[in-house]
């Protein structure tokens, strides 16, 4: 049975494309998403994905993703990822092993940026590659339970 990876992408993502581009890039949500679902398949993955700019519908996903069966995360919680003491909750609860990922190279920005409320309860992340750090981090994700699994 194919492993299931759960993406979840927080607030603002479903603009990305429009969004900022000189900073997040020309691809859209669901270009992104398309291609993070092909490159699952050639891993033999299959993916899920959840985008909201609710925070209670991100704790809620998490939640549910033991009993859906989900063996890891990628998430890009966004602005919440600065203040959401919820998600970090919610990843620590469910402790599936989460990769965090961002677009943008958070470190190199703006203070407020610096601290990841969610980053303590990840794996690892992936930031500052553009749509490539979604790739990046369901590589590493898959190596990951690769690696568990034996
Ligand atoms: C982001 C970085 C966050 O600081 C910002 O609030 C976002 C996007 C990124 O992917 O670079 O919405 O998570």
């Amino acid at each position: 049975m194919s492993k299931k990876i759960l993406l979840i992408n927080g607030p603002n993502l479903q603009l990305l494309g429009v969004r900022e581009p000189e900073i997040y890039g020309v691809a859209t949500l669901p270009e992104i998403v398309a291609d993070l679902r092909k490159e699952a398949g050639l891993l033999g993955l299959e993916l899920e994905d959840f985008q909201s700019n609710s925070e209670g519908a991100l704790v809620d996903k998490i939640g549910g993703s033991l009993s859906a069966g989900i063996d890891g995360i990628i998430i890009n919680p966004a602005a919440y990822t600065h203040t959401s003491v919820a998600l970090r909750d919610a990843l620590a609860a469910v402790a599936l092993p989460a990769v965090e990922v961002h677009l943008s190279n958070v470190s190199g920005r703006e203070d407020f940026r610096h601290r990841s409320y969610t980053a303590e309860k990840c794996i690892g992340v992936i930031s500052g590659f553009g749509a490539l750090s979604y790739k990046l981090a369901l590589r590493a994700l898959a190596e990951y339970l690769d690696s568990r699994g034996k």
